[in-house]
């Protein structure tokens, strides 16, 4: 049985590098197009996977020529891929738009990934009982997220719940019994109601969820780092500055790489450390999964 696993999404990601966005009824030509693996499940459970740990992926793959895909590329990334269901629709899909500035512009087109319904994880209750940390994103139905987390709670599983893209219907009831929220600025206003313009602002959000009960709280603020905060401690983990190509997949890498270096023993802070580098690299290159190094690749890089 793996260590890790994630339950989430998976998407081809179909991005273009734009010099700028066409306006309405507006035809542009863009220098550059790059298809490759992505979905927010996907992402983290291969970074995670990329520097070593065991993974396992409960998702949902469409019945079309992409799924199929996205089968052998978990096969090869070395994902374990007997919780992975085929649905009846089209594969998830994110057509991306990113702008010479390294900011994008994303649309998610769900399609099987819908299909990951409660029932389909009561089959896999083994894979969720014996794994040290179930991940969590927000590009499958709710209803999936919160049978997740009262399946872990039942087995005594940690979750950590990356509430990416925000949606406005997350119930508060099941994040605080979260030991690991991690939410951007606007994820963690949109759950809370509060305004998170600032650093206090952002503290004070976070502050509010580990009252609720929410073991710790991971507010990721871009180049800036990350703010940790639980009931006894609070603290900023800087991030490192590196010259951004393509920042799609980033958040991604900085959840699925923390999971890996928690499972593998690191504290909070040092794993939070290791992630923001983590991140930071797959900023420097283009694509998504494609932009994530194995703990080899990561180390030249490093030292590079
Ligand atoms: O977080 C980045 C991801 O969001 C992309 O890979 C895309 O598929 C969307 O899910
Ligand atoms: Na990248």
């Amino acid at each position: 049985m793996s260590d890790i696993t994630v339950i989430g999404s998976n998407m081809i990601d179909l991005i273009t590098y734009l010099d700028r966005m066409p306006v309405e009824g507006e035809t542009v030509s863009a220098p550059d197009f790059e298809m490759g693996f992505g979905g927010k499940g996907a992402n983290q459970a291969v970074a995670a996977s990329r520097l070593g740990s065991d993974v396992a992926m409960i998702t949902m793959v469409g019945h079309d020529n992409f799924g199929k895909q996205q089968l052998a590329n978990f096969q090869k990334v070395g994902i374990d891929t007997s919780c992975i269901g085929v649905g009846n629709s089209n594969s998830g899909a994110a057509p991306i738009f990113v702008d010479p500035s390294s900011d994008n512009r994303i649309i998610v087109i769900k399609g099987a990934n819908n299909e990951l319904t409660p029932e389909v994880l009561d089959s896999y209750k083994e894979q969720i009982k014996n794994s040290k940390l179930i991940v969590l994103q927000q590009e499958i139905p709710l209803e999936t997220n919160y049978h997740a987390i009262d399946l872990a709670e039942e087995f005594g599983v940690p979750v950590l719940l990356n509430p990416a893209p925000a949606n406005n219907d997350l119930n508060l009831k099941y994040v605080s019994k979260v030991e690991f929220f991690s939410p951007n600025e606007t994820e963690l206003s949109t759950l809370t109601g509060l305004s998170t313009s600032n650093l206090d602002e952002i503290k004070t959000a976070a502050k509010f969820l580990v009252k609720e009960g929410v073991g710790n709280i991971i507010v990721t603020l871009g180049s800036k780092g990350a703010l940790w905060v639980n009931k006894d401690h609070e603290e900023i983990i800087p991030g490192k500055k590196v010259k951004a190509i393509d920042t799609t997949g980033a958040g991604d890498s900085f959840i699925g790489s923390f999971a890996h270096y928690f499972t593998e023993g690191e504290s909070i802070p040092e794993a939070l450390k290791h992630a923001n580098e983590y991140a930071a690299v797959t900023v420097t290159k283009k694509g998504t999964q494609k932009s994530y190094p194995t703990k080899d690749e990561l180390k030249e890089l490093v030292e590079a």
